[in-house]
């Protein structure tokens, strides 16, 4: 078990650090203000910080069982406060690509890759990111999975502490992962 799991994680007793309830499912209508107030607080431009729409407009495609630009289907996993329904985060997850999978060092057919982790600021460093994360693991197990891998560029370099906490190995960095001298940093996680 790692570090993170370990630890006692909620601190209920007010609204914004009530218990949440994860649920893998796609998006539904009534879930859309709520997912998008959280994916514009995160999925902003680096120099502007306005959100980045069409990127937006991609990952909601995704969370209605669009196929990704890899042509993957990814699962969905949103976190609700159990006291007014309020999604607060959401997190995913899909095969991994050959190319992630390789640097990792696993086989892809193994391997699960992480996707869009994304949880409100408001609600942040209380552990729900932790359970949306334990529920990926979980699932990505049943389906047969054997590792959970990461992949974060500089946009996301305030998660990294997360993934750290969260994951077996650093295995280092795709260099130019996004663009010339934008690196990615990339970890993995057993889920035997
Ligand atoms: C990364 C993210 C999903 C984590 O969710 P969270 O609910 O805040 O995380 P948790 O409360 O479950 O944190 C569990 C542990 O991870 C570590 N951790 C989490 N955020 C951290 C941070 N910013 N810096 C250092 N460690 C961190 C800590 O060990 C923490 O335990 P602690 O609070 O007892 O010290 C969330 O902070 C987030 O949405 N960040 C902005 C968007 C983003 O960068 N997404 C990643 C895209 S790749």
């Amino acid at each position: 078990m790692s570090q993170l799991n370990s630890r006692r994680r909620y601190k209920p007793g007010t609204s914004t650090r009530s218990r949440v309830i994860v649920e893998q499912r796609q998006l539904k209508g009534s879930d859309i203000i709520a997912v998008r107030a959280v994916l514009e607080q995160h999925v902003v431009d680096g120099l502007t910080g306005e959100p980045v729409e069409d990127e937006i407009e991609g990952i909601l495609a995704c969370m209605c069982n669009m196929p990704d630009e890899f042509g993957r289907k990814r699962k969905y996993f949103l976190a609700k406060q159990a006291d007014n329904d309020l999604i607060v985060g959401l997190m995913s997850y899909a095969n991994a690509q050959h190319e992630i999978a390789e640097h990792c060092k696993t086989l892809a057919t193994e391997s699960a890759e992480l996707l869009n982790a994304f949880v409100c600021r408001t609600v942040q460093r209380i552990g729900v990111g932790q359970q949306l994360f334990q529920h990926v693991c979980e699932a990505a197990s049943h389906e047969g999975k054997k590792w959970l891998l990461v992949v974060s560029g500089p946009r996301y370099s305030q998660s990294w502490g997360f993934y750290d906490a969260a994951c077996d190995a650093f295995m280092g960095y795709m260099v130019n992962a996004y663009g010339d001298d934008v690196h990615a940093k990339t970890w993995r996680k057993s889920l035997s």
